[in-house]
């Protein structure tokens, strides 16, 4: 069933009507569904429990895989012995670097053109403590990790070096054998010393932010099985299909024989936006016992192994016109994404780069080596790091030269992307909406004026001082990640079935696209079946990341909607012997606008019967050309600050957000919710403890050590502010990207703050009571 008009997109915004040239908001007033506060369409399933995650997944006669990390960040395998191990009890399969047929080739890349760097699967050197080493396969969990214990593991323990700041010095341990370089990259726009000369004020500070460690509710792993040559895994994972060619490529499987199902997920946050060695172990495994095999990784092994926040050491020089003209940026960054290639310093400098209109910049990046897991993707990659210097700088700047710091940054909102050739235009930019909309709606200027203070005393009087901060940010991407296909299939009942390749990653994908095609369809978004995330059976899509699964899927779950809705009123017109275009569907009718005497019931309509089922094809048109999709914020926030203690905190925060259309205000204000507890854990306690000086172990591998914002660290007052600048333009249901932006600027609001509060400056996160004591 192809589709006559695949090329043609359906006009902007599913409304029951058309919006009116120059209309802007409110879209949400005419409609039933997108825009509104409704409930997630698989609510009930994930609050009763009854939503079946792969770690609830169970097979008959399924065996429970355990994977032996090294415990070392840096040591050479001597030998290794199997065999106690496999004559423990229950033991069905032990597998590591001695046997051949399981040790396929391992590769890390980074970047494009990608720079590689092959490894093993199960290495003869682990550079990093919990690269795996062996695993097993036996008949219950208990079994699987006794005999992880009894595998013997000789091992000559190298020299490591685990801080990034010492890995360029003279006489660092190598990780690789060439030096601890990965690349230096450069950037450079305009004049940067000629940018100084013309500044009043030119301030340097440098700043440092921790390594985060990825913490997804749902630990990573998978359940494998064979079915003859073909492997099935239920997987948690971003992205199906990114599983699916990872593995099929390491074990040297056509993708077609390679089935990934995901379903629901308990988060992934970038880190499951890609195959992991524990996907292709439990392949192996369960090839070699010729039965199913479940594999999910302990917490601990997840925050050796599958990925963090890059530790970030910066350096920015600034300076700015007594007018508040920014001149010159000049910014070096040194990072690390550990012992293999992994965006070290990705990202960091994009800030700098693009946020704030300024003709001079220069940037250098350096990425190193050290021996700690590798990096993934968290969360705006990059983004919160660079920001978390800029918007410190912007603050200090905005002092220097006696100007408020909204005032200050509202004077150098660009007018295009400086960072990408020829400097194209935002398809639609609220920066400037944000600052002005957020201040009012926090009572900026007001709680500005008591800086340092607690209600009722003067500044700088008692040990509780209060301060506000605000940040601003936009995220690089937002835009579409094309190609993307949906179907959507009307049976001849009338019901419905959306079918799409996109993980939802908890944040709500299926309950958005659901009422995206329900607005269309004229029905209830959680009577629509969704099938998903499923190689075998869905549409191929990109991973869901980048901010960019709404604005990707939604126009292609909506022009599916559409095709099937055209053929639907066709059907109907005959039957009913009425023009199309006064026809409308309705909670499971199809009447006529002008003429209530003609109206029928899907189900009765004989052309359908006969039909069986009405298919329907979406898919995406490109970003506009010449143009860039990117969401922008600004966020506010209030502290109290325990100068005796060092303890702080956060007492309300306010999130005004550019991401294009709401679709749903109750994913929406949850997204901004979630994405400034987040930050709060960048800015106050996130931090992996790596034991630099002894045996690069890491040290706080646990939810007991490795402090992550709660209830008690989050403010009972968080707003969300959404700032909903429509553009057709942008994509037909004109949704921007929300996921990532929300957590770009919170640290840095967070540290400004701290400051107002404090006169204290810490440009070292997190903000911990002993550097403010
Ligand atoms: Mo996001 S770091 O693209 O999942």
């Amino acid at each position: 069933a192809a589709n006559p008009d695949k090329h043609k997109q359906p006009e902007a915004f599913p409304a029951p009507d058309p919006p009116r040239a120059g209309e802007t908001a409110k879209l949400w007033e005419k409609t039933r569904f997108v825009g509104k506060p409704f409930p997630r369409v698989d609510a009930y399933e994930r609050l009763s429990g009854s939503a079946v995650y792969p770690a609830d997944v169970r097979l008959p006669n399924m065996l429970y895989g355990a994977i032996l990390g090294s415990p070392h960040a840096n040591a050479r395998i001597k030998r290794l012995d199997m065999t106690r191990a496999e004559k423990m009890p229950g033991v069905r399969a032990v597998i590591g670097g001695t046997v051949p047929e399981a040790n396929p080739a391992w590769h890390y890349r980074q970047g494009r053109p990608a720079m590689e760097v092959a490894g093993k699967l199960f290495d003869p050197h682990c550079r990093f403590e919990g690269d795996a080493v062996a695993a097993v396969a036996a008949e219950n969990p208990y079994q699987a990790q006794d005999a992880l214990r009894a595998i013997v593991v000789e091992y000559e323990v190298l020299p490591f070096v685990a801080d990034e700041r010492k890995a360029l010095q003279p006489g660092a341990p190598l990780v690789h054998g060439e030096g601890n370089l990965v690349q230096t990259d450069r950037y450079q726009r305009g004049d940067v010393e000629k940018g100084f000369a013309e500044a009043d004020v030119v301030l340097q500070e440098t700043y440092r932010s921790a390594c985060e460690l990825h913490t997804p509710m749902e630990p990573h792993g998978c359940v494998a099985n064979w079915e003859r040559d073909r492997l099935t895994l239920w997987e948690s994972t971003q992205g199906v299909f990114a599983v699916q060619s990872g593995v099929a490529e390491i074990l040297g499987l056509p993708l077609a024989k390679v089935r990934v199902i995901g379903g629901y997920m308990g988060g992934g946050f970038g880190s499951k936006l890609q195959a992991g060695k524990y996907s292709v172990i439990a392949a192996l495994l369960a090839r070699r016992t010729g039965r199913p095999v479940k594999l999910i990784l302990p917490r601990e092994q997840t925050y050796l192994a599958v990925g963090n926040r890059p530790p970030c050491n910066m350096r920015l020089k600034a300076g700015v016109r007594k007018d508040g003209t920014l001149t010159a940026l000049d910014f070096s960054v040194l990072g690390t994404g550990g012992a293999y290639p992994a965006g070290g310093t990705s990202l960091v400098d994009w800030q700098v780069r693009d946020l704030y209109s300024c003709p001079n910049v220069r940037i250098e990046t350096t990425d190193v080596y050290v021996n700690a897991g590798p990096a993934r993707p968290f969360r705006a990659p990059g983004h919160p790091q660079g920001s978390w210097a800029l918007e410190q700088m912007m603050d200090a700047l905005a002092k220097a030269i006696r100007m408020d710091p909204v005032e200050f940054r509202l004077k150098n909102v660009p007018s295009g992307s400086q960072a990408r050739e020829g400097m194209p235009p935002y398809a639609t930019t609220g920066l400037r909406q944000c600052l002005e909309e957020g201040a009012r709606a926090f009572g900026w200027k007001e709680a500005r004026q008591k800086t340092g203070a607690p209600p009722g005393k003067a500044s700088g009087e008692g040990h509780l001082r209060r301060g506000v901060g605000m940040a601003s940010g936009l995220w690089v991407a937002g835009g579409a990640m094309p190609p993307s296909t949906v179907i959507v299939k009307m049976f001849s009942d009338g019901s419905v079935n959306l079918n799409m390749g996109a993980s939802d990653i908890g944040t709500g994908t299926k309950t958005i696209m659901a009422a995206v095609a329900a607005e269309e369809l004229g029905m209830a978004p959680e009577s629509i079946q969704i099938e998903h995330a499923d190689t075998g059976t869905t549409q191929y899509t990109r991973p869901s990341g980048g901010s960019k699964t709404v604005p990707t899927e939604s126009p292609a779950v909506r022009a599916a909607a559409i095709h099937v809705k055209e053929q639907l009123l066709s059907i109907a017109a005959e039957a009913l012997k009425a023009d199309k275009a006064d026809l409308a569907v309705m909670d499971g009718r199809v009447l006529s606008r002008s003429d209530d005497s003609k109206s029928a019931k899907i189900a009765d309509l004989a052309g359908l019967k006969q039909r069986g089922v009405i298919v329907g094809i979406g898919s995406r048109a490109p970003d506009p050309p010449g143009k860039v999709v990117n969401p922008f914020a600004a966020q506010f926030c209030e502290v109290e600050v325990n100068v005796l203690t060092g303890e702080v905190r956060i007492l309300r925060f306010l999130g005004a957000h550019d991401s294009g259309r709401v679709m749903n205000r109750l994913t929406y204000d949850n997204q901004v919710f979630g994405g400034i507890t987040m930050g709060i854990g960048f800015a106050l306690t996130e931090c992996r403890i790596l034991d630099a000086s002894q045996t690069g172990k890491l040290l706080n591998r646990n939810w007991h050590d490795y402090k992550l914002p709660t209830v008690l660290d989050v403010p009972a007052e968080m707003v969300s502010l959404p700032i909903e600048i429509l553009s057709p333009e942008i994509n037909t249901t004109g949704a921007k990207g929300l996921g990532e932006p929300v957590t770009i600027p919170t640290a840095a609001a967070v540290a400004n703050a701290v400051y107002d509060a404090t006169g204290v400056r810490i440009t070292e996160s997190p903000i911990s009571p002993m550097q403010l004591c």
